[in-house]
């Protein structure tokens, strides 16, 4: 088991997008109220004197869409400058990153991921549940705004879907060529929406770097990751292609993140929340900090035996979260 110093802090469970994947149209869901969710100073303090201290230094910010949180920026800057941090990332679907680019650039953010599954906009469109104008075109100039700032690495998320939008996928390899882009491309995974997902909504990443290799050769990369993903390159390509298999291969026995959801709970795995810890409730009663490391420590020793496949098995019987709200 790889040391666990990377916390994925989820700011927000409401998202502008309805991904067939995640969120479809038509799903049920209660949002956390406002006063419920973990605030700025809340978050600052479980990062600074709770996690820190227990040798955490990668942090990521996700949603939901986090962009939608009012006071981001701000955040993004309270733990950029904190000395211990050695990486902050954030994960976004774009839709509104082209205003705020270069704020979270200043504010200290160096590194973001962002979902793109298709470069046809009514695609596009069908997958994030779009039915007016269509929203593919505020993306991409999030996405290049992004890229002008300077983010680096960007990389882009792909979930490809059999029927939906497989036949992308050279195309969007092909973004990784001419530009430093990192292109991934996520297995489907059995969450949020269990009709689409069916017998087998998944393709394998082995296929899909068949199809790649066949078209330009593909080699391994030098440049991997903290994440879960395998990474490759298409000989001579400025960016890389990162595969998150989750599904056809299991990489949980090198899985180094728990999760924070926005409602202050600590998750120790995206779909497993055995022995999670309500760490907003223990703050707001005025827990000692010293005890909440104690408790957070006994989480990560227990994480060694939890996983992926034990999906089921969660404290209520039933995984019913979307990831949306467990923070993708
Ligand atoms: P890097 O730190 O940039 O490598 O990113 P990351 O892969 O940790 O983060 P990102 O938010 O881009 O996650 C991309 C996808 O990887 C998620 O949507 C999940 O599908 C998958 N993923 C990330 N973390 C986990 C995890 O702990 N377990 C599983 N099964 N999948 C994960
Ligand atoms: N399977 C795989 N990836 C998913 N994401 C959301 N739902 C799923 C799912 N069911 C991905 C999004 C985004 C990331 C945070 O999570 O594409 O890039
Ligand atoms: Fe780790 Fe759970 Fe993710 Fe597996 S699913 S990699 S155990 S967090």
């Amino acid at each position: 088991m790889p040391k666990i110093d990377y916390l994925r802090i989820s700011l927000i469970d409401k998202c502008n997008f309805r991904c067939q994947y995640c969120m479809p149209d038509g799903t049920k869901l209660n949002y956390v109220l406002n006063q419920e969710l973990l605030t700025n100073q809340e978050i600052l303090t479980l990062v600074r004197d709770v996690f820190i201290p227990l040798g955490f230094t990668k942090f990521r910010l996700t949603g939901g869409e986090p962009l939608l949180r009012q006071d981001l920026v701000e955040l993004v800057g309270d733990i950029a400058r904190l000395p211990e941090t050695e990486d902050l990332a954030l994960t976004t679907n774009a839709f509104l990153l082209a205003d705020l680019a270069q704020p979270l650039y200043e504010a200290g953010l160096r590194r973001i991921n962002i979902s793109l599954d298709s470069l046809n906009p009514e695609t596009f469109d069908q997958i994030i549940g779009n039915k007016g104008r269509t929203r593919w075109q505020q993306t991409w100039e999030g996405i290049l705004t992004a890229h002008q700032v300077g983010f680096n690495p960007l990389k882009l998320n792909v979930v490809i879907i059999p029927g939906i939008n497989d036949t992308e996928v050279l195309d969007l390899a092909q973004l990784s060529i001419k530009r430093q882009w990192h292109i991934r491309f996520i297995e489907f995974m059995p969450i949020g929406n269990p009709e689409l997902f069916g017998d087998k909504a998944w393709i394998d990443s082995e296929e899909l770097r068949r199809q790649i290799r066949q078209k330009w050769g593909l080699v391994e990369s030098n440049i991997q990751g903290n994440g879960p993903a395998d990474v490759f390159q298409i000989p001579h390509a400025k960016g890389t292609l990162g595969f998150i298999s989750q599904m056809s291969e299991c990489f949980c026995d090198r899985c180094n993140r728990v999760r924070l959801s926005a409602d202050g709970w600590l998750r120790p795995c995206l779909l497993n929340e055995t022995g999670q810890i309500d760490l907003k409730t223990a703050l707001r009663n005025g827990a000692d900090l010293i005890q909440l490391q104690a408790q957070v420590e006994r989480l990560l020793l227990l994480k060694s035996e939890i996983n992926f496949k034990d999906r089921d098995s969660g404290t209520n019987g039933t995984y019913t979260r979307t990831m949306s709200q467990i923070g993708g």
